[in-house]
C-alpha cells in the first residue's frame, strides 16, 4: 500500500518569546492518506496555523514523528525543506496571494519556472489549469481585474499546477461573502474528486468544513474528532 501523505506522532511546538513558553502544540498524531479532504477546526489560538506550518514544511516540530508522502521530514536540513516544499506542496490563503502586476496565467505559471519547465510547456500547463478552474477567458486578466472568488480559483490554479501531493488551504473562504465562499468550496470538492488532490483545509466555518469527507478539531494544541 502506497504510505499516506501525512503521518505524524506525538508532535510538539513550543514558541518562546520574551522568556514566555507558548506550548502551541502538545502531541498531535494525524494520518491523511492519499485522495483525503480534511477539514481542520479549532478556536482561535489553538494552533492551526502552526499545524499547517508544520505539514507544509514550513516549520518543523521540537519533537515527534512526521512522515510527508512517505519522506522522514524530521531528519531534513533547510534545503532538503525547501525542496520539499516546492515539489509536495501546494498551498492557497485567506488572501489570495497573488502577485499584483502578473497576469492570471503568468501568476499560474510562476512555480513552474521554479520547477525548470520549459516556457512552451508553462503556456500550456498554466492554460490548462486556467480553464479547469473556468477561467480561460480570464487569463490576461490582472488580479485587481477579477473577483474574489476568480482570484481564488487563479490561486487554486497557481497551487496545484506542479502537481503537488497535498493542497494546504488556510481559510481559503474567510474573505469571501457566501455565494463566492461556495464556488471556492464546490471548486475543492470537485478537485478532491474528478483530480485526487488530497486537501487540508482550515477553516472558521461549520458549514464549510462539513463539505470535507473528515472533520478534526484543534482545542489547546491537541486534536480530536
Ligand atoms: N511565532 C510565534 N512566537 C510566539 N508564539 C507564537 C508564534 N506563533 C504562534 N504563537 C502562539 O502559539 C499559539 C498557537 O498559534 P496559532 O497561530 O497556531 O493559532 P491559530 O489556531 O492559527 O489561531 P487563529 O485562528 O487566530 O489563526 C498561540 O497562543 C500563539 O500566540
Ligand atoms: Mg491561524
Amino acid at each position: 500500500m502506497a504510505a499516506p501523505i501525512i503521518r505524524m506522532q506525538q508532535v510538539h511546538k513550543r514558541y518562546v518569546l520574551d522568556g514566555v513558553e507558548v506550548h502551541a502544540l502538545r502531541g498531535v498524531d494525524l494520518t491523511v492518506e492519499a485522495g483525503e479532504f480534511l477539514a481542520i477546526m479549532g478556536p482561535s489560538g489553538s494552533g492551526k496555523s502552526t499545524l499547517m506550518n508544520i505539514i507544509g514544511c514550513l516549520d518543523q516540530p521540537d519533537s515527534g514523528q512526521f512522515w510527508l508522502n512517505g519522506a522522514d521530514v524530521m531528519a531534513m536540513d533547510d534545503d532538503a525543506l525547501a525542496r520539499i516544499r516546492n515539489r509536495e506542496i501546494g498551498f492557497v490563503f485567506q488572501s489570495f496571494n497573488l502577485l499584483g502586476r502578473t497576469s492570471a496565467l503568468e501568476n499560474v505559471e510562476t512555480p513552474l519556472i521554479y520547477a525548470g519547465v520549459s516556457r512552451h510547456e508553462r503556456h500550456a500547463r498554466a492554460r490548462e489549469w486556467l480553464e479547469r478552474m473556468g477561467l480561460a477567458d480570464r487569463a490576461d486578466h490582472l488580479p485587481n481585474q477579477l473577483s474574489g472568488g476568480q482570484q481564488q480559483r487563479v490561486a487554486l490554479a497557481r497551487a496545484l499546477v506542479t502537481r503537488p501531493a497535498l493542497l494546504l488551504a488556510d481559510e481559503p473562504t474567510g474573505n469571501l461573502d457566501t455565494a463566492t465562499s461556495e464556488e471556492i468550496i464546490t471548486v475543492l470538492e470537485r478537485l478532491n474528486r474528478e483530480e485526487g488532490v488530497t486537501i487540508v483545509m482550515i477553516t472558521h466555518e461549520h458549514e464549510v468544513a462539513a463539505r470535507a469527507g473528515r472533520q478534526l478539531t484543534l482545542r489547546d494544541g491537541r486534536l480530536d474528532d
